[in-house]
């Protein structure tokens, strides 16, 4: 394989994109980046801080300030381990309430500019990098050896965050997980700048019919076929 490969997965909430970015990087042994946990810690460290998340200044000043570190794969339910200034915030990032108040540090240009930039550091330092978000294919690595999308029908993907959530033991009503859904697909996709969409040159991959395993043997074979090939 060549000397650097760069990876993106891009996609809407439950479309599978983490645990498959995690599993696809194990595979290929080389460097998975959860780019969503990264505006999580910021707006974990905004509400723990409570800074107001409608002032961008004292955002911008968090986000600049702060050292956000992935810090490699987690196992079990979560795929991905992060610290903020050296404490271990794994699980914290999780929460509903992180979760529900994260579109608000998105939507900041500033903010993004900032984490952009760290991620395509991250790139650099590390060489080879499966790498997942919402802008990994169009904004933040538009050079990327492969480019994929994954999608699937938004009933299939709220009927997955139940699951995901009963295993974790916390249950939730399916028509509460949709409608929840539909309003953080709606948030990414409209966003001034860095907003969900399809890269152009992206391989888009439905995987409403498939398990975890056949999407990644997909993308993987995928990989391997092209390098072999180029
Ligand atoms: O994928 P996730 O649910 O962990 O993402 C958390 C939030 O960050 C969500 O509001 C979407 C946003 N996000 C983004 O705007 N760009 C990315 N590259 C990754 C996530």
């Amino acid at each position: 394989m060549k000397k650097r490969l760069i990876i993106t997965i891009d996609g809407p909430a439950g479309s599978g994109k983490s645990t498959v970015a995690a599993q696809l990087a194990r595979r290929l042994g080389i460097t998975y980046l959860d780019t969503g946990a990264m505006y999580r810690a910021l707006t974990w460290a905004a509400l723990e801080r409570k800074i107001c998340l409608d002032d961008a200044s004292a955002l911008k000043r968090l986000a600049q300030e702060s050292c956000i570190e992935p810090a490699g794969p987690a196992g079990g339910d979560s795929p991905s381990r992060i610290r903020f200034d050296g404490r271990d915030i794994t699980s914290e990032i999780r929460s509903p309430e992180v979760t529900d108040h994260s579109h608000k540090i998105a939507d900041q240009p500033e903010i993004r500019a900032i984490l952009v930039e760290q991620q395509q550091r991250i790139g650099r330092t590390v060489g080879s990098l499966v790498t997942e978000g919402r802008d990994q294919g169009t904004v933040v690595f538009p050079d990327a050896d492969f480019k994929f999308y994954l999608d699937a029908s938004e009933k299939c993907r709220a009927q997955r965050r139940v699951e995901q959530l009963k295993t974790n033991g916390t249950e939730v009503g399916f028509d509460e997980i949709l409608s929840t859904q539909q309003q953080r697909d709606k948030r990414d996709s409209a966003r001034a700048v860095g907003p969900l969409k399809i890269p152009p040159d992206g391989h888009v991959i439905e995987t409403t019919e498939m398990d975890i395993e056949q999407v990644v043997e997909t993308l993987y074979n995928f990989v391997i076929v092209e390098e072999r090939e180029g």
